[in-house]
C-alpha cells in the first residue's frame, strides 16, 4: 500500500570536515554509529567529505589531500557501503558553491554576526584588545552558508550532529524558510538529530578527546603504537592491590565505549579488587584491538588504493550529481537566472511544450483501485503502477517520480510491475524529457 514515507524515505546527510587523522573519538562518537544507521531500512543515506570546509582552516595543500583520503578510507574500512548510501567529496558537486552563493543572497548578515565560530575568534581577539575582525577570513563568516547548501543541496530531513554544531542546523533552516518564502517551495527544513546515547570518549589526558587537545589516540594506528598510546593513559597513582575509581577513569570509560555490559562489569569488579594499572591498560588495548583490527586491515589495504578510492567518490558524485544537476537547474529558474528566449517567446515554448512527449494516465479499475501508467510519446507503455487505495496516493507517487525521477523509481520498485533494466532506462529517460518540458515550459509565466 502507498503511504507518503514511502514515497519520501527519510533523509540524513552527514559530513565531515577532512582536516586532520580519524582518531577513535571520531570512531566511537560518529563513524560506527552513523554507518549503522545507514543500513537502517527506509533510510537514504548522504555522507561526504567537506573539503570545501577544510579550506577555511587548513591552508596545507598536501594536508587536505592526505586528510580527504584518510577519512574517506576509514569511512570505508568501518562498512560504509557506497552502492547502498551517496558517498562524495563536496568539492565534486559544484553545484554546492552555486547554491551556496544564492543562499548567501538571502541569509541576513546580521544572522550570521552571531555564529559560534565567528563570534568565538571576534571574542578571543576583543580580550586580546586586537582588531575584532584580526584572522577572521570571509570563509570563516561564511561557514554557516556553505553548510546550508550542503544540506539544502540533497534536501535532507535529518542531520547528526553534536552539540555545537545545532546551531548551523538552525541557521540552514532558516535558509530554507526564507528561500521558500521569496521563491516557493523548494527545500524541505532539515533538523539536527543529536544522539545524546552516543559517548563523547576521554582522551589520553582525562579531557574529551580532540585533536585541539592534542590527546587522541588515532583510529588505526599500528598494534604496537597503539598498546603505547593506551599505556600513557593517564591514571591516579594507586599500587596494585589497592581498590580503584572507575568514577572519572578515563581507562574505564574509554573500555565502556568498546565492551559489552558483561565485560564492563567484568573490570568494574577488577578495579574493586585492585587490579593493576599496567593490567587494566593490557585489558583495555585488547579489548580495541579485538574491534579495530579487521578495520585496520582493511584502511591498509585501501591506502594502498588511493585510485580505488578515487574512483568510489566520483561514482559517489555522479549519483549525487543526478540529484543536484537538475534540482539546480529549477533553482536557477526559480530566481529568475533563465533562458531569455523562453520568456519572451511565449509562442515558441508553448509550441515545445505541444511537441509530443511522454505523459502520466491515471485511471480508476473495476477493482476500485487507483492505477497509472508512464506512457512515450508514441503513447507505449513504460511503467505500469499497482494497485493504490486512494487517487491522491497514486498521485503522490506520480509526483514523486517527475521530481525524483531514478531514484524515485528505485524507492517506488514496491509499487510498480516488475521491469527489467531496458525498460527502468527507456522510463528514467521518459521522466528526464518530461522534467525538462516542466522548466521550458514553466519559464513561460
Ligand atoms: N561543519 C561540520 C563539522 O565541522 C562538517 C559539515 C560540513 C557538515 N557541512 C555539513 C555536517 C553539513 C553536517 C551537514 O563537523
Amino acid at each position: 500500500m502507498a503511504t507518503s514515507s514511502s514515497v519520501r524515505p527519510l533523509r540524513v546527510l552527514t559530513g565531515i570536515t577532512p582536516s586532520g587523522t580519524p582518531h577513535l573519538g571520531n570512531y566511537v562518537g560518529s563513524i560506527r554509529h552513523s554507518v549503522r544507521q545507514s543500513v537502517a531500512p527506509g533510510v537514504e543515506s548522504f555522507f561526504f567529505l567537506a573539503d570545501y570546509h577544510a579550506l577555511i582552516k587548513v591552508q596545507e595543500p598536501a594536508l587536505i589531500q592526505r586528510s580527504t583520503l584518510e577519512i574517506a578510507a576509514s569511512w570505508l574500512a568501518c562498512g560504509l557501503d557506497p552502492e547502498r548510501v551517496t558517498f562524495y567529496r563536496q568539492s565534486d558537486i559544484v553545484e554546492i558553491t552555486e547554491l551556496t552563493w544564492f543562499l548567501t543572497c538571502v541569509t541576513g548578515k546580521g544572522v550570521l554576526n552571531r555564529a559560534h565560530a565567528y563570534k568565538a575568534q571576534l571574542d578571543k581577539n576583543v580580550a586580546k584588545g586586537e582588531d575584532p575582525d584580526a584572522d577572521v577570513t570571509a570563509g570563516l563568516f561564511m561557514y554557516p552558508v556553505l553548510m546550508g547548501a550542503d544540506i539544502l543541496m540533497f534536501n535532507a530531513h535529518k542531520v547528526p550532529v553534536g552539540r555545537d554544531q545545532v546551531q548551523h542546523i538552525e541557521m540552514a533552516r532558516d535558509m530554507a524558510q526564507r528561500f521558500n518564502h521569496q521563491y516557493g517551495e523548494h527545500f524541505t527544513l532539515p533538523e539536527a538529530e543529536i544522539d545524546d546515547a552516543v559517548a563523547t570518549l576521554p582522551g589520553l589526558d582525562g579531557r574529551k578527546m580532540s585533536k585541539s587537545y592534542g590527546n587522541t589516540i588515532p583510529m588505526f594506528a599500528p598494534r604496537a603504537q597503539l598498546q603505547k598510546q593506551i599505556a600513557s593513559i593517564v591514571t591516579d597513582s594507586r599500587a596494585p592491590g589497592e581498590p580503584k575509581d572507575t568514577e572519572g577513569s578515563a581507562l574505564f570509560q574509554i573500555y565502556q565505549a568498546f565492551a559489552s555490559a558483561d565485560e564492563t562489569e567484568a573490570l568494574r569488579r577488577a578495579y574493586a579488587e585492585g587490579v593493576a594499572w599496567g593490567d587494566a591498560k593490557q585489558m583495555l588495548f585488547e579489548r580495541i584491538d579485538r574491534e579495530v583490527a579487521p578495520l585496520r586491515a582493511r584502511y591498509e589495504a585501501l591506502m594502498n588504493d588511493p585510485a580505488e578510492i578515487e574512483r568510489v567518490l566520483l561514482a559517489g558524485a555522479e549519483k549525487a550529481r543526478q540529484l543536484s544537476r537538475p534540482f539546480m537547474s529549477e533553482l536557477r529558474h526559480a530566481v529568475g537566472l533563465r533562458n531569455l528566449a523562453a520568456g519572451r517567446d511565449k509562442g515558441a515554448a508553448r509550441k515545445a511544450a505541444k511537441v509530443a512527449k511522454p505523459s502520466f494516465k491515471q485511471y480508476r479499475e473495476r477493482d476500485g483501485l487507483f492505477y497509472f501508467k508512464l506512457l512515450d510519446a508514441q503513447g507505449a507503455a513504460l511503467l505500469q503502477s499497482r494497485g493504490f487505495a486512494s487517487p491522491q496516493d497514486a498521485g503522490r507517487a506520480i509526483a514523486a517520480l517527475q521530481q525524483q525521477r531514478a531514484e524515485a523509481l528505485a524507492a517506488l520498485a514496491g509499487q510498480l510491475e516488475p521491469a527489467d533494466a531496458d525498460a527502468l532506462r527507456a522510463a528514467t529517460e521518459a521522466l528526464d524529457t518530461l522534467a525538462e518540458a516542466a522548466a521550458a515550459g514553466s519559464s513561460e509565466s
